[in-house]
């Protein structure tokens, strides 16, 4: 695990994306994990300006994203599904046919989840997964407590988590309760992980991320234990750490 401490938000997010990029380069039919929340949404930008100014092809590109609410239709301004086309799908060459999020509105969730994971697997398995962190130390929304071996499956989400998230709804009642994620076990089978932050809201949960013991009580502890994980912050979200960490990754490359 490689931890890199970037000035600003800006920074994290073009060194987030040049990784990113250079995946697609190097494997025009690369797998990758997607986010949703605020943090990856300068990534996105970014990512976006290379596929429109230097050319970035994502036309062979496949994609799957961590989570879904369960209940929101595909159109709901804030189901994930709306917020991937918003902010990236729309703006890019990606195939329709090459996306795939978890569908909130399945009848059936548990076979739903089993499905998804056997399209991962099919399309050989995630090259690359982007990931933030919540305020409590979830990744995806695999709450604290939650087994570091799971699968993709539906999760009653935390309150804290409900609670951060209201902000983009009208009141609490209207934030939903369940989601569709991507288990913990299945994004630590992706070959290469990225985790984001920024913010001093984050600078508890980064503290333990980084500096902690691998619990599942702070979920994103795990990535400590993935062959090729970046953790990409900002100073914010750094001001609780008590190691130097570079400003570079050692490579850009992970091979
Ligand atoms: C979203 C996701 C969540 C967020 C986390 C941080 O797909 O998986 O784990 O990454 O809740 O959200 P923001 O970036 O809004 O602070």
């Amino acid at each position: 695990m490689e931890v890199v401490v970037k000035e600003s938000y800006e920074e994290m997010s073009k060194l987030s994306a040049e990784l990113i990029a250079e995946v697609i380069r190097r494997k025009p039919r690369a797998v990758l994990g997607l986010a949703t929340g605020s943090t990856p949404l300068g990534t996105y930008k970014e990512l976006i300006r290379l596929h429109k100014q230097e050319g970035l092809d994502f036309s062979r590109v496949i994609t799957f994203n961590l989570d879904e609410y369960v209940g929101l239709v595909h159109g709901h301004p804030q189901s994930y599904h709306y917020f991937m086309s918003e902010n990236l799908f729309k703006h890019i060459n990606v195939n329709p046919k090459n996306v795939h999020v978890p569908d909130g509105t399945a009848k059936d969730i548990p076979g739903f989840c089993r499905w998804y994971e056997e399209q991962i697997v099919k399309t050989g398995g995630l090259d690359l997964q982007l990931l933030g962190i919540g305020s409590n130390g979830h990744i995806a929304f695999n709450e604290p407590g939650s087994s570091l071996g799971s699968r993709t499956r539906i999760k009653t989400l935390d309150d804290k988590t409900r609670q951060d998230n209201a902000r983009f709804f009208k009141n609490m009642n209207e934030v939903p309760k369940y989601a569709i994620t991507m288990g913990i076990g299945t994004i630590m089978d992706a070959r290469q992980l990225i985790l984001l932050a920024n913010g001093a809201g984050k600078a508890d949960a980064i503290l333990k991320t980084c500096e902690g013991p691998i619990t599942a009580i702070v979920p994103a502890t795990i990535v400590q234990l993935h062959p090729k994980a970046t953790i990409i912050i900002d100073k914010q979200a750094a001001t609780k750490l008590t190691r130097e960490y570079p400003a570079e990754p050692r490579v850009l490359v992970l091979a």
